[in-house]
Protein backbone atom coordinates (compact mmCIF):
# COMPACT_ATOMS: atom_id res chain seq x y z
CA UNK A 1 0.00 0.00 0.00
CA UNK A 2 0.97 3.61 -0.92
CA UNK A 3 0.29 4.68 2.93
CA UNK A 4 -1.65 7.19 4.33
CA UNK A 5 0.62 9.64 3.49
CA UNK A 6 -0.80 9.72 0.00
CA UNK A 7 -4.16 11.45 1.76
CA UNK A 8 -1.88 14.89 2.20
CA UNK A 9 -2.83 17.83 0.81
CA UNK A 10 -1.15 20.89 -0.14
CA UNK A 11 -2.09 24.46 0.21
CA UNK A 12 -2.91 24.90 -2.89
CA UNK A 13 -5.62 21.88 -3.16
CA UNK A 14 -6.49 22.82 0.62
CA UNK A 15 -7.58 26.36 -1.24
CA UNK A 16 -9.50 24.81 -3.43
CA UNK A 17 -11.34 23.18 -1.15
CA UNK A 18 -11.86 26.10 0.48
CA UNK A 19 -13.94 27.74 -1.89
CA UNK A 20 -16.10 24.40 -2.19
CA UNK A 21 -16.58 23.95 1.50
CA UNK A 22 -17.42 28.06 1.74
CA UNK A 23 -20.21 27.47 -1.05
CA UNK A 24 -21.31 24.05 1.14
CA UNK A 25 -22.00 26.18 4.43
CA UNK A 26 -23.51 29.13 2.49
CA UNK A 27 -25.71 26.89 0.94
CA UNK A 28 -26.31 25.43 4.14
CA UNK A 29 -27.19 28.66 5.57
CA UNK A 30 -29.31 30.17 3.28
CA UNK A 31 -31.19 26.97 3.25
CA UNK A 32 -31.39 26.76 6.83
CA UNK A 33 -32.86 30.62 7.21
CA UNK A 34 -35.88 29.64 5.28
CA UNK A 35 -36.57 26.67 8.00
CA UNK A 36 -40.60 27.96 8.80
CA UNK A 37 -43.85 25.98 9.10
CA UNK A 38 -44.95 25.92 5.69
CA UNK A 39 -42.14 25.28 3.56
CA UNK A 40 -41.11 22.56 2.08
CA UNK A 41 -38.03 20.63 1.92
CA UNK A 42 -38.04 20.80 -1.83
CA UNK A 43 -37.94 24.27 -1.77
CA UNK A 44 -34.80 24.09 0.62
CA UNK A 45 -33.24 21.85 -1.87
CA UNK A 46 -34.12 24.11 -4.77
CA UNK A 47 -32.82 27.30 -3.19
CA UNK A 48 -29.34 25.55 -2.39
CA UNK A 49 -28.97 24.07 -5.65
CA UNK A 50 -29.43 26.84 -7.41
CA UNK A 51 -27.23 29.17 -5.27
CA UNK A 52 -24.47 26.37 -5.71
CA UNK A 53 -24.98 26.61 -9.79
CA UNK A 54 -24.89 30.23 -10.09
CA UNK A 55 -21.33 30.20 -8.25
CA UNK A 56 -20.04 28.15 -10.59
CA UNK A 57 -19.65 25.18 -8.39
CA UNK A 58 -21.49 21.27 -8.72
CA UNK A 59 -23.79 19.90 -6.31
CA UNK A 60 -21.69 17.07 -5.68
CA UNK A 61 -24.84 14.54 -4.26
CA UNK A 62 -26.77 14.82 -7.53
CA UNK A 63 -26.30 11.83 -9.84
CA UNK A 64 -24.04 10.29 -6.96
CA UNK A 65 -24.32 6.77 -6.87
CA UNK A 66 -24.56 4.15 -4.42
CA UNK A 67 -24.87 0.82 -5.42
CA UNK A 68 -27.72 0.52 -7.99
CA UNK A 69 -29.25 3.81 -7.38
CA UNK A 70 -28.58 7.60 -7.84
CA UNK A 71 -29.33 9.94 -6.09
CA UNK A 72 -31.27 12.93 -7.64
CA UNK A 73 -31.34 16.04 -5.50
CA UNK A 74 -28.37 18.64 -4.41
CA UNK A 75 -29.57 17.82 -0.63
CA UNK A 76 -29.63 15.38 1.72
CA UNK A 77 -32.98 16.62 4.04
CA UNK A 78 -34.06 14.45 6.73
CA UNK A 79 -36.54 15.46 9.45
CA UNK A 80 -37.20 14.31 12.66
CA UNK A 81 -36.35 10.14 12.61
CA UNK A 82 -34.62 10.54 9.59
CA UNK A 83 -30.83 10.35 10.32
CA UNK A 84 -29.25 11.11 7.00
CA UNK A 85 -29.95 10.38 3.35
CA UNK A 86 -33.73 11.71 3.31
CA UNK A 87 -35.13 12.82 0.00
CA UNK A 88 -36.45 16.37 -0.56
CA UNK A 89 -40.35 16.30 -0.84
CA UNK A 90 -43.39 18.42 -0.77
CA UNK A 91 -44.34 18.15 2.92
CA UNK A 92 -44.35 21.16 4.51
CA UNK A 93 -42.50 21.78 7.86
CA UNK A 94 -44.53 22.00 10.74
CA UNK A 95 -43.98 23.71 13.96
CA UNK A 96 -41.33 21.38 16.47
CA UNK A 97 -39.76 19.53 12.93
CA UNK A 98 -36.03 19.00 13.50
CA UNK A 99 -34.66 19.07 9.61
CA UNK A 100 -30.90 18.10 8.56
CA UNK A 101 -29.34 19.63 5.63
CA UNK A 102 -26.49 18.01 3.93
CA UNK A 103 -24.94 19.47 1.00
CA UNK A 104 -21.79 18.59 -1.05
CA UNK A 105 -20.01 21.23 -3.40
CA UNK A 106 -17.90 20.26 -6.52
CA UNK A 107 -16.01 22.87 -8.08
CA UNK A 108 -12.50 23.04 -10.18
CA UNK A 109 -12.09 19.43 -9.11
CA UNK A 110 -12.56 19.37 -5.15
CA UNK A 111 -15.02 18.86 -3.16
CA UNK A 112 -16.14 20.10 0.39
CA UNK A 113 -19.20 18.25 2.50
CA UNK A 114 -21.08 19.56 5.69
CA UNK A 115 -24.55 19.35 7.27
CA UNK A 116 -26.37 21.01 9.71
CA UNK A 117 -29.66 20.75 12.14
CA UNK A 118 -32.37 23.32 12.30
CA UNK A 119 -35.77 23.61 14.29
CA UNK A 120 -38.58 24.37 13.15
CA UNK A 121 -40.07 26.84 15.77
CA UNK A 122 -40.16 25.64 18.89
CA UNK A 123 -39.14 22.30 19.82
CA UNK A 124 -38.93 19.66 22.92
CA UNK A 125 -36.06 20.77 25.14
CA UNK A 126 -34.98 17.14 25.22
CA UNK A 127 -34.27 17.66 21.32
CA UNK A 128 -32.52 21.08 21.76
CA UNK A 129 -30.28 19.42 23.74
CA UNK A 130 -29.62 16.86 21.31
CA UNK A 131 -28.82 18.79 18.62
CA UNK A 132 -26.37 21.07 20.95
CA UNK A 133 -24.67 18.25 22.58
CA UNK A 134 -24.24 16.63 18.51
CA UNK A 135 -23.01 19.91 17.43
CA UNK A 136 -20.47 20.05 20.43
CA UNK A 137 -19.49 16.59 19.92
CA UNK A 138 -18.35 17.76 16.19
CA UNK A 139 -15.98 20.92 17.56
CA UNK A 140 -14.77 18.73 19.83
CA UNK A 141 -13.82 16.05 17.21
CA UNK A 142 -12.37 18.89 14.82
CA UNK A 143 -10.20 19.50 17.99
CA UNK A 144 -8.65 16.12 18.08
CA UNK A 145 -7.48 16.89 14.24
CA UNK A 146 -4.27 17.64 15.00
CA UNK A 147 -0.63 15.99 13.75
CA UNK A 148 0.54 13.02 15.43
CA UNK A 149 -2.87 12.46 16.62
CA UNK A 150 -4.42 9.03 15.46
CA UNK A 151 -7.68 8.79 14.13
CA UNK A 152 -9.70 7.26 16.71
CA UNK A 153 -9.18 10.31 19.02
CA UNK A 154 -11.33 12.21 17.15
CA UNK A 155 -14.18 8.70 17.37
CA UNK A 156 -13.71 8.19 20.63
CA UNK A 157 -13.78 11.76 21.52
CA UNK A 158 -17.32 11.94 19.88
CA UNK A 159 -18.60 8.93 21.66
CA UNK A 160 -17.79 9.48 24.48
CA UNK A 161 -19.13 13.08 25.13
CA UNK A 162 -22.60 11.67 23.31
CA UNK A 163 -23.07 8.71 25.23
CA UNK A 164 -22.26 9.89 28.48
CA UNK A 165 -25.10 12.16 27.70
CA UNK A 166 -27.18 8.67 27.06
CA UNK A 167 -27.74 9.10 23.23
CA UNK A 168 -27.24 6.81 20.21
CA UNK A 169 -23.90 6.88 18.27
CA UNK A 170 -24.83 5.83 14.46
CA UNK A 171 -22.60 3.34 13.39
CA UNK A 172 -23.77 1.84 10.25
CA UNK A 173 -22.97 5.60 8.65
CA UNK A 174 -19.38 6.87 8.93
CA UNK A 175 -17.57 10.12 7.93
CA UNK A 176 -14.52 9.77 5.51
CA UNK A 177 -11.76 11.23 3.55
CA UNK A 178 -12.50 13.87 1.32
CA UNK A 179 -10.81 15.57 -1.65
CA UNK A 180 -10.71 14.71 -5.23
CA UNK A 181 -13.60 13.08 -4.57
CA UNK A 182 -16.46 13.42 -1.72
CA UNK A 183 -15.84 10.02 -0.46
CA UNK A 184 -11.97 9.23 -0.02
CA UNK A 185 -10.33 6.65 2.91
CA UNK A 186 -10.08 6.75 5.45
CA UNK A 187 -13.65 5.93 7.01
CA UNK A 188 -13.97 8.13 10.00
CA UNK A 189 -16.02 6.57 12.63
CA UNK A 190 -17.92 8.26 15.33
CA UNK A 191 -17.13 5.57 17.91
CA UNK A 192 -14.44 3.18 18.44
CA UNK A 193 -14.34 0.19 16.11
CA UNK A 194 -14.54 -2.81 17.92
CA UNK A 195 -11.41 -5.13 18.32
CA UNK A 196 -12.51 -7.35 15.12
CA UNK A 197 -14.17 -4.89 13.34
CA UNK A 198 -12.40 -4.44 9.76
CA UNK A 199 -12.22 -1.49 7.80
CA UNK A 200 -11.22 1.03 9.79
CA UNK A 201 -7.18 2.12 10.25
CA UNK A 202 -6.61 4.04 12.74
CA UNK A 203 -4.15 6.18 11.19
CA UNK A 204 -1.40 8.54 12.81
CA UNK A 205 -2.83 11.89 11.63
CA UNK A 206 -0.45 14.54 9.04
CA UNK A 207 -0.87 17.79 8.53
CA UNK A 208 -2.68 18.25 5.27
CA UNK A 209 -5.34 15.34 5.50
CA UNK A 210 -8.95 16.29 4.62
CA UNK A 211 -11.69 14.47 6.35
CA UNK A 212 -15.37 14.89 6.65
CA UNK A 213 -16.46 14.77 10.44
CA UNK A 214 -20.31 13.55 10.55
CA UNK A 215 -21.55 12.87 13.74
CA UNK A 216 -25.03 11.35 13.59
CA UNK A 217 -26.76 10.92 16.88
CA UNK A 218 -30.06 9.73 17.80
CA UNK A 219 -32.28 10.42 21.09
CA UNK A 220 -33.26 7.10 21.89
CA UNK A 221 -31.34 3.78 20.53
CA UNK A 222 -28.43 3.53 17.76
CA UNK A 223 -30.22 1.31 15.93
CA UNK A 224 -31.51 2.78 12.22
CA UNK A 225 -33.48 1.59 9.47
CA UNK A 226 -33.87 1.78 5.73
CA UNK A 227 -36.92 3.41 4.61
CA UNK A 228 -39.33 2.20 1.71
CA UNK A 229 -37.92 4.91 -0.51
CA UNK A 230 -34.59 2.80 -0.34
CA UNK A 231 -32.27 6.20 0.73
CA UNK A 232 -33.82 7.93 3.74
CA UNK A 233 -32.03 6.03 6.78
CA UNK A 234 -34.50 6.36 9.73
CA UNK A 235 -34.16 5.80 13.84
CA UNK A 236 -34.98 2.09 14.72
CA UNK A 237 -37.40 4.08 17.65
CA UNK A 238 -38.80 6.69 15.68
CA UNK A 239 -36.93 9.10 17.69
CA UNK A 240 -35.22 12.29 16.46
CA UNK A 241 -31.89 12.43 15.33
CA UNK A 242 -28.91 15.31 14.72
CA UNK A 243 -26.57 15.49 12.03
CA UNK A 244 -23.62 17.59 12.17
CA UNK A 245 -20.91 17.77 9.53
CA UNK A 246 -18.22 19.84 8.51
CA UNK A 247 -14.95 19.15 6.34
CA UNK A 248 -11.76 20.02 7.93
CA UNK A 249 -7.95 19.99 7.58
CA UNK A 250 -5.51 18.29 10.01
CA UNK A 251 -3.64 21.03 11.32
CA UNK A 252 -0.52 21.40 14.15
CA UNK A 253 -2.75 21.91 16.95
CA UNK A 254 -6.41 21.18 15.79
CA UNK A 255 -8.12 20.71 13.36
CA UNK A 256 -9.16 23.55 10.90
CA UNK A 257 -13.10 24.36 9.70
CA UNK A 258 -12.79 24.31 5.97
CA UNK A 259 -16.98 24.59 6.25
CA UNK A 260 -17.30 27.95 7.18
N1 LIG B 1 -24.21 13.11 2.81
C1 LIG B 1 -23.41 11.97 2.64
C2 LIG B 1 -22.09 12.24 3.26
O1 LIG B 1 -21.97 13.17 4.01
C3 LIG B 1 -23.32 11.60 1.20
C4 LIG B 1 -24.64 11.56 0.54
S1 LIG B 1 -24.53 10.61 -0.82
C5 LIG B 1 -26.03 10.74 -1.53
O2 LIG B 1 -21.11 11.57 3.11
F1 LIG B 1 -26.00 10.01 -2.59
F2 LIG B 1 -26.94 10.38 -0.73
F3 LIG B 1 -26.24 12.00 -1.82
CO1 LIG C 1 -20.11 13.41 4.38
Amino acid sequence: MAGFNGMIKSEEQIAKMRTSAHLVAQAIELAGAMVAPGVTTLDLNEAAEKFIVDQGGYPAFKGYKVGSQTYQFAACISTNDAVVHGLPNATPLKEGDIVSIDIGVEKDGWFGDGAWTFAVGEIPKEWTKLMQVTRESLLMGVAQAREGAHLYDISRTIQEYCEAHGYGVVRELVGHGIGRHLHEDPQVPNFVPGRFEGGFPNIELKEGMTFAIEPMVNLGTARVKTAKDKWTVLTADGKPSAHYEHTIVVRKDHGEILTK
